[in-house]
This record gives structure tokens, C-alpha cells and sequence, in this order.
């Protein structure tokens, strides 16, 4: 296990596990169905993991979007929610929690990410003036850019583009190419340069805060504002600290105002961030404000709610201090850790190093033999929950949206993600999760494709349908009865 994701307690017996620094007081039963269940299960959903239902899901790695575990005080805190349509003191709590945290005095209420980027989309980018430089997509961000006629130019280092590697910060942007692409363009077709804290698609990865710096360079030499995603900022900062030197003695408070000091305008998912529901809009700018205000009210809710109930909006307020306690955010890093490099020992292809939110599987090469046509990572999804009963989430081509003359623009990266949301998954249940993807591992080729069969035009991955191109559902079962026998 990496040193920099271990806490500072020490085993006696050498051993480097995460160590919990909670404690569980409200559990929840699961179900681990049958294999032959799971094949039914499988079908019915289309080959689709999002359309499982949890009854037949043992271990819910789908996604930590709402799913991360709330604390004692985030539940006590929504018992004194104040109910009001306009002027509820919970907004106020909130208002202050993102002032405190976020060091942003307006802010913008929304039901949850994806409304702040089309809030966002819808105020700052015309047909003409439409390129979004950004480090790289999220597939609702990608969304709500081209819908309002937009399009986005992703500026990674190379190294991100590695599965395998040692780099600190492939979720970095590569300053020379954004100068580039500004000169290129020209400065007035660029609303805002979008930057993305732990850069969700290619594993999970952060960026620096250096990097973050020479991005407000550019931007201020050109004029232009900077907009960061802080869905995933918690752990992006936990990172900075083990990671980059200048912050190795920092707090989670000093390395996020720096982070959020360095952008015009923050917006987050709060289902991720603080472990709530929601979302949220914040700036300084007086006149950002005003340009984005009245979007509240037609899309989302009046300004003190913004579609959130006010049990939401308390949980929230909670959510955002906490994210500034190191013992809260490093549960999660720290286990995906653990799996990366025990899965990574026994020759799993794993995106390395290990990243926030999840581990992830390379299914590219887990499944090399499956053409990108036939959506590798969505197979291995489908496989995995197949045999193990446990739902990641496919974020490759599936997940990938058509061009505009309806071509597939295959993705980069074909990984299964496996999320480890914040304080929810045991060690246990982690080392069934490496014995079974060992064993697939060990079975791949048994592995087909995918073909899709029900394709929406938007954001398919939601609820598109596939079937296996052959009868491989079967055959896997066949070679995991002749191991397992009875086991389920
Ligand atoms: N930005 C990032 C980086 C995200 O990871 C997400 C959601 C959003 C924006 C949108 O927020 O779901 O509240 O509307 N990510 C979830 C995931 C869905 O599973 O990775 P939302």
C-alpha cells in the first residue's frame, strides 16, 4: 500500500491497512442473490448496471453520488430544519457554511451538479462564443455545454492518458496548450475555463495547486474567468497535501481557500461533496451574481432552497465543514488505495496511481480481446456484477455521446469504476471484491461484448439497453459453478 494513503497508526505487525476512525451506528441489511438471479437481473436491465435495483445488488459501487454515509450530525442537523419558502434560516446556515469553507460570500442554490452546469451553460455560452477549455469532460458537463451550442477542448498532459503510472497530478492542465488554444481561438470565443478538481473520467485524479495557479495566470493574462468544478475538491486537497511538497504541512482549510481563491466561480454536486444532496453556485463577483440570479428561479427553485428541501440544505451546511476533517475524507482514498494496489499485486489492470471516488479497472486490457465497438468496459461491468453480485459503473464509450452526425467518438479510456463511497464499505467486503475480480481476471476471456439495443439520444449510458453479442453470460456461469460450487 502506498505510504502517503496510510494514517499515522502503526501496526504492530508491519501491516499497512486503513484503520476506520468511525464508528457504525446505523447499519442496513444487504442481499447477496444467486448467480442465476443475477443473469435474470442482468437482462432485465438491459446489460446496464444504472438499471439494476438495489434488491438485487450486494455491494452498491455504482457510484458515491448520494450515496456516502451521513454523520450523526448532519442527521441531527436536519431535525431543525426551518421550513420556509423564502428566507428559511437553513439557507442562512448554508450561506455561512459555504462562506466559511468555500470563502465565497454569494451563492446560488441548485437542486444538484448537473443544474449548476446548466445554469452555467445557459448564461455563458452562445453558438459563437462557446469553447470551454477544461482539463477534462464530465459527461454532464459535456452535456449542457453542446446542448446551448457549445463545445469543449480537453487539455491533459500525456501522462493522464496513462494507465499505469507514478504521476502525482494527471488531472493537471497542460499550460502550453491552453495558452495555445486561446491565441488560436481567440480570447472572445472562451466564456470560461473549466477546471475539475480529481478529474472524475480518467480515475479519479487531482491536479495541484501550482498547476491551478499557472491556469489564473493565463487566465488573467487574457482576461478570462475560471470556473472550477469542487464536486471532488475534498479529496483533490487531501491529495495536495500527501502529494505536493509546498502543502505537505497544510490543513484542509488552507489548501481549499487556496484552491477556491484561485477560481472566479465555484460550483460542486453537494451528493458528493458534503455527503448531502443538492448543489451549489458561488462567487465573489457581484456582477457574476447578478448574471446567473435570475436562472435560479426559472430552472431550479426561489433563491433560499434552489429545489433542495431544507433537510437537504441542512445536511449540507453540516457536510461542507466536515469535508475539512482529515479523518472524514481520507476513509475513502484510502480504501480505493488498499484495492488498487492489492488488485494491481496480483495482476489486475488497475488505473494507477490510485485516484479519489473509486478504483478503477482497465478494462481495455482486462479485456483486450473485446473491440472498443463493443463497449469492453461496459462487458466487464456487466461481468463483474455478474459474478460477484457488486455494481460498478461503466465509464468508457458507453458512457461517450455520439458527434453531431451521430458517429460514435469512442473514449479514451475504457475503465469499470468501482466507487468506495466515504465511510460505507468494510475492509472485508473489499478483499470479496479483490478475490472476485482476481478470479475474472483469471477467466477473462470467457468475457464478450455488447451491442446496444435501445440507444436514447441523451446521456445514454443512463438508460440505454444492451444484450451480449453471444451466449459468454452463460459460459461465465458454467466456469463459476466449477469453482465455486454452491457459494453464491
Ligand atoms: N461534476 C462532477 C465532477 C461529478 O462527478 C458529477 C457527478 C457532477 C458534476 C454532476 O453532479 O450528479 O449532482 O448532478 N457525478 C456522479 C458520478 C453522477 O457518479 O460520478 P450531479
Amino acid at each position: 500500500m502506498n505510504k502517503e494513503n496510510t494514517v499515522k497508526i502503526k501496526f504492530y505487525n508491519g501491516e499497512t491497512i486503513p484503520l476506520e476512525l468511525h464508528k457504525a451506528r446505523v447499519v442496513q441489511k444487504l442481499n447477496l442473490v444467486p448467480v442465476e438471479r443475477r443473469l435474470e437481473a442482468l437482462h432485465e436491465g438491459g446489460f446496464n448496471t444504472f438499471r439494476l435495483t438495489t434488491q438485487d445488488v450486494f455491494l452498491d459501487m455504482l457510484t458515491d453520488s448520494g450515496t456516502n454515509a451521513m454523520s450523526d450530525r448532519q442527521l441531527a442537523a436536519m431535525m431543525h430544519a426551518d421550513d420556509a419558502y423564502a428566507g428559511s434560516q437553513s439557507f442562512f446556515r448554508l450561506q455561512q457554511a459555504v462562506e466559511e469553507v468555500l470563502k465565497k460570500k454569494y451563492f446560488l442554490p441548485v437542486h444538484q451538479g448537473r443544474a449548476a452546469e446548466n445554469v452555467l451553460a445557459k448564461a455563458y455560452i452562445t453558438k459563437n462564443a462557446g469553447l470551454i477549455p477544461m482539463n477534462y469532460h464530465f459527461t454532464t458537463a459535456l452535456a449542457h455545454i453542446t446542448q446551448y451550442g457549445g463545445r469543449i477542448v480537453e487539455l491533459l498532459y500525456d501522462e493522464a492518458y496513462c494507465i499505469a503510472s507514478a504521476h502525482p497530478f494527471k488531472g493537471n492542465m497542460h499550460i502550453e496548450k491552453l495558452e495555445a488554444v486561446i491565441r488560436e481561438h481567440g480570447r472572445e470565443t472562451i466564456p470560461f475555463i473549466r477546471m475539475e478538481a480529481s478529474t472524475n473520467l480518467i480515475g479519479g485524479q487531482p491536479f495541484s495547486v501550482q498547476n491551478l495557479r499557472e491556469v489564473r495566470q493565463i487566465a488573467d493574462r487574457y482576461g478570462l474567468r475560471v470556473v472550477l468544478d469542487a464536486s471532488l475538491l475534498g479529496e483533490n486537497a487531501w491529495l495536495v497535501i500527501r502529494r505536493e511538497p509546498e502543502f505537505a504541512n497544510a490543513t484542509m482549510a488552507e489548501v481549499i481557500a487556496e484552491i477556491t481563491g484561485l477560481s472566479d466561480i465555484v460550483y460542486f454536486s453537494a451528493r458528493k461533496l458534503s455527503s448531502s444532496r443538492g448543489g451549489g453556485i458561488c462567487t465573489n463577483d457581484l456582477t457574476i451574481y447578478r448574471e446567473l440570479e435570475a436562472l435560479i428561479p426559472l430552472f431550479e427553485g426561489f433563491l433560499t432552497y434552489g429545489g433542495m428541501s431544507v433537510r437537504e440544505i441542512e445536511a449540507m451546511a453540516v457536510g461542507l465543514y466536515e469535508t475539512l476533517d482529515e479523518t472524514m475524507i481520507c476513509q475513502s482514498p484510502q480504501f480505493i488505495a488498499w484495492l488498487v494496489d492489492s488488485l494491481t499485486a496480483k495482476g489486475v489492470p488497475m488505473v494507477t496511481p490510485p485516484g479519489v471516488l473509486g478504483a478503477h479497472v482497465d478494462a481495455m486490457t482486462m479485456c483486450a480481446h473485446i473491440p472498443q465497438t463493443q463497449y469492453p468496459a461496459g462487458a466487464l461491468a456487466a461481468a463483474f456484477y455478474l459474478i460477484s453480485g457488486v455494481r460498478g459503473m461503466e465509464r468508457g464509450s458507453v458512457s461517450s455521446q455520439r458527434d453531431a452526425s451521430g458517429n460514435e467518438t469512442y473514449a479514451d479510456m475504457e475503465l469499470l469504476r468501482l466507487a468506495v463511497p466515504r465511510r460505507v464499505f468494510t475492509l472485508s467486503q473489499l478483499k470479496y471484491v479483490e478475490d472476485r475480480l482476481v478470479w475474472l481476471h483469471e477467466n477473462r476471456r470467457l468475457i464478450g461484448g455488447l451491442k446496444f439495443v435501445y440507444e436514447p439520444p441523451v446521456l445514454r449510458f443512463f438508460m440505454g439497453g444492451l444484450a451480449p453479442v453471444s451466449d459468454w453470460p452463460e459460459q461465465l456461469i458454467a466456469k463459476f459453478k466449477a469453482d465455486f460450487g454452491d457459494s453464491l
